[in-house]
């Protein structure tokens, strides 16, 4: 069926190219919730009302406690799961009513971070990174390799290429999921609790990574956090060009505006959508209470 794997690949190409107009030139948002609910069993809501637009090359970042609907929001944007009501567009794409075929074709510009790094165990790390060029994009053996080399050094994992995962701490395997997603270079990227159960330094070099990411290579990001630290320093820090080498400066929370928001939810529901300088000030006690550490791990029901 010649004709057909022709079509596929011309029908593939013209979805590429759409979303990439409509990216480049920042004309639509990046990724776009409109109104949606998610409800697996009838009077049990796992997301309600969810509405925001994430702009190209600009950061979203995703807080609440431990079952609020986080990883859900992070499924949905990936067309993993379809909503219940309300609509999900990626560019001007309207996800939620696509064809799982068109999807796995638009999810190529989008990267997701596992919550626990999900490598295959019995690959090495640079097997590991191969794997998404030569499955899904279908790139020749050396050549992905190559491409695998080189990402594995932008996140400072060279040298640990024929390593297993249980060779690696826990931050080089948050790194090495960070590449494996990174590797055909989507301009959405997606980190469900990129630093979970990490030390602060370490933290802290996947935070730097992450701002790195979207400074330096314009990525689109959507930072699912529970630690506030982590989350004003993905707003407040920037990677920034001066006499020819990158050097991550600091910022203050009004030279943030625009450019980086903050979304928490409880229970599946929006609380609080805003800037970080807003977050920083709001009344609101449920926001209070999450910047003043008091809501780790119980959702405070409404
Ligand atoms: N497909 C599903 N079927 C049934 N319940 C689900 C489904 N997906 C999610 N849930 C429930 O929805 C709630 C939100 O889950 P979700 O994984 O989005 O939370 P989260 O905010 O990512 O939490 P954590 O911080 O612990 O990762 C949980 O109570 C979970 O059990
Ligand atoms: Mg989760």
């Amino acid at each position: 069926m010649r004709w057909r794997g022709t079509w596929l690949l011309n029908h593939g190409r013209e979805i590429h190219e759409r979303f990439q107009q409509c990216y480049e030139a920042a004309r639509c948002p990046a990724l776009r919730f409109d109104g949606v609910d998610f409800w697996v069993d009838p009077g049990e809501p796992i997301v309600q009302d969810i509405s925001f637009e994430v702009w190209p090359r600009k950061t979203l970042i995703i807080l609440g406690a431990s079952g609020a609907g986080k990883s859900t929001i992070l499924r949905l944007a990936l067309g993993l799961i379809r909503p219940t009501r309300g609509s999900v567009w990626v560019g001007d794409f309207e996800i939620s009513r696509m064809k799982e075929r068109d999807l796995i074709e638009l999810r190529q510009h989008m990267g997701l971070v596992f919550q626990e790094g999900a490598l295959f165990d019995s690959l090495t790390l640079e097997e590991n990174v191969v794997f998404p060029l030569v499955e899904r994009l279908r790139l020749p053996f050396r050549q992905a390799q190559e491409k695998a080399r080189e990402v594995l050094r932008w996140v400072g994992l060279d040298g640990h290429e024929h390593k297993l995962p249980a060779e690696l701490s826990g931050g080089m395997r948050r790194r090495a999921g960070i590449a494996r997603a990174l590797v055909t270079e989507p301009s959405i990227m997606l980190y469900d609790e990129p630093t979970a159960g990490l030390d602060p330094i370490t933290a802290r070099t996947i935070i730097d990574l992450i701002v790195k990411l979207r400074d330096v290579r314009g990525v689109t990001s959507v930072v699912v956090t529970h630690q506030m630290n982590d989350a004003f320093r993905i707003a407040e820090t920037q990677w920034v060009r001066s006499n020819g080498a990158w050097a991550l400066v600091e910022r203050t929370p009004d030279e943030t505006v625009g450019d980086v928001q903050f979304m928490l939810l409880n229970v599946g529901r929006i609380v609080f959508y805003g800037s970080a300088l807003d977050m920083r000030v709001s009344a609101h006690p449920y926001v209070q209470a999450f910047l003043g550490g008091r809501v780790v791990e119980e959702a405070v029901r409404r």
